[in-house]
């Protein structure tokens, strides 16, 4: 694991200044994480509004995405034989000849970035205050892993071999910076890259891919694909597409499911793949309440709670659990977010990607016996996907909602005696992805830091929000099937290489 705080703020020189002007291009063979958009600026504001006016109605995306749809295992073959022979000429070009590429690819991204804002609120309700941070972390992924490709092409007298055709397999929930990191990595590292983007993502990841074709990434190179959904089940090409002996590596964000049912199509699968998690927020009697207050509310409800990173256990130690102060400053904050759409200025929490249902739906209707509702959840639309969040207490070492990920908009608050106590419920569940605490001891934050067991460890800030090269982001335990190394990450392209022993010279 590694150890993260509170992100230093970037530098005011440093911040754009007006999205309306030309933005500048990346400093080349350095890299300085992308600034998001300064909403202090009028122009800025009057850009965002822009973007929201266009959101309801928006295309953008769809001709690509029809364009590409496979109806058959003949036409997905053809894809994966393309891809596969295409891989020579695109490792041929070099680190430096493909960095050049992607720190295009960057470039374009940030020009195109009200386009992605668009796109991501139309199509999977992304309000714009939690899109720009992440179409800011799709162009640090472009420019950090082109810097990257160039730093481990030789090491130690090896000499880099990209693992080959590789095929990225991308989440609905941050539909443009996920894919654009996995794909942009295995690009950087000289691999071939098929893509399914997740069907509700599917005209997010167009607009995101089309910005990589535009910088010289060659189609035959990076080849968009969908599954023609009429098809049943149009997970025979999905199986297809995995077990296909010519696919080298697959990179997958999603459930941990998925990455089972991925290995049953084969069971030797090179599966870099992250998964689910179930995070909590730990908030001792040394904390600074408010502040942890609001970071709670945040990691627990941004992006109505569907993210892999989402805080959606808090564990009050000792004395927080009688503080009626922590408990008022938390109910508050989840009050001020007001749920809408997307195109709506004042909404801060967007609708779920679809209906709830399954167990997210029993979890926001149903309580387990001791638990009852701080705050209960209610369905605010017809269709199911509009939800004010809940907050239920009482949850109990070992119940269901301790230990589920549920990737929605509800918070559970357990209670602890010590800190230690704390840090074992934690360690209980399956999944170690984010984890975080809120404390100003030293001693506390050194004895959390070495117990406990997730991939990034946030104290005294929110779980959610990992920022390329400061951050690196990757799970321990059941939320990270067969990877070693974080995205955004110095080591990330090193999983994504093979070595071959450089000739010896007498
Ligand atoms: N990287 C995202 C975050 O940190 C989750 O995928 O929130």
């Amino acid at each position: 694991a590694s150890i993260q705080s509170m992100p230093t703020d970037v530098p005011a020189s440093n911040r754009t200044q007006d999205r309306t002007a030309a933005q500048p291009a990346a400093a080349r063979d350095s890299f300085t994480n992308t600034p998001d958009t300064d909403p202090s600026l009028a122009a800025n504001r009057d850009w965002g509004d822009a973007i929201r006016s266009r959101m309801q109605s928006s295309t953008l995306g769809d001709e690509t995405a029809r364009a590409n749809t496979l109806s058959d295992a003949a036409a997905l073959e053809k894809v994966i034989a393309t891809a596969a022979s295409a891989g020579a000429s695109w490792r041929a070009l070099g680190a430096a000849g493909r960095a050049e590429i992607l720190h295009r690819a960057g470039d374009i991204l940030q020009a195109r970035r009200a386009e992605l804002l668009e796109v991501m609120g139309s199509e999977c309700g992304k309000v714009l205050e939690q899109g720009d941070p992440e179409v800011s972390e799709a162009i640090d992924f472009a420019h950090y892993y082109a810097e990257s490709a160039k730093r481990i092409e030789n090491i130690d007298g090896a000499t880099h071999k990209p693992v080959g055709l590789t095929v990225v397999t991308p989440p609905w929930n941050f539909p443009v910076a996920i894919p654009a990191g996995s794909t942009l990595s295995a690009l950087a590292a000289g691999s071939p890259v098929i893509i399914k983007p997740a069907r509700q993502a599917r005209r997010s990841g167009a607009v995101m891919i089309e910005a990589l074709w535009e910088a010289g990434v060659p189609r035959d190179v990076l080849q968009y694909v969908q599954f023609d959904r009429s098809l049943s089940p149009s997970k025979g090409l999905g199986a297809q597409l995995v077990s296909s002996p010519a696919v080298e590596r697959v990179i997958l964000t999603g459930g941990y499911e998925t990455a089972e049912l991925f290995r049953s199509f084969r069971p030797d699968l090179p599966l870099l793949a992250e998964t689910s998690g179930k995070n909590a927020i730990i908030v001792t009697p040394s904390a600074d309440l408010d502040l942890a207050a609001k970071d709670v509310a945040y990691s627990a409800f941004g992006h109505a709670g569907q993210k892999c990173s989402a805080a959606s256990l808090v564990i009050l130690v000792g004395s927080v659990a009688q503080s009626e102060r922590f408990r008022r400053q938390l109910v508050d904050a989840v009050g001020s977010y007001r749920v809408g759409r997307p195109w709506e200025e004042s909404t801060r929490i967007g609708p779920l990607i679809g209906p709830a249902e399954g167990k997210l739906l029993h979890v926001l209707t149903t309580l387990e016996p001791g638990e009852s509702w701080v705050v209960e959840p209610e369905r605010l639309d017809d269709d199911g996907a509009l939800w004010r969040p809940g907050i239920r207490e009482g949850v109990a070492a070992g119940s269901p909602f301790h230990l589920t990920e549920y990737f929605g908009p509800v918070l559970g608050v357990m209670t602890a005696d010590s800190l230690e106590e704390a840090t074992a419920m934690v360690n209980a569940i399956d999944y170690g992805l984010t984890s975080g605490l809120h404390s100003l001891d030293d001693d506390e934050i050194a004895q959390w830091l070495a117990s406990v067991r997730a991939g990034n460890l946030y104290v005294n800030r929110g779980t959610t929000g990992a920022i390329v090269q400061r951050q690196p982001f990757g799970g321990w335990k059941k939320a990270a099937v067969g990877a070693g190394t974080k995205a955004g990450g110095p080591s990330y392209l090193i999983g994504l290489s093979d070595w071959e022993d450089a000739p010896v010279t007498a």
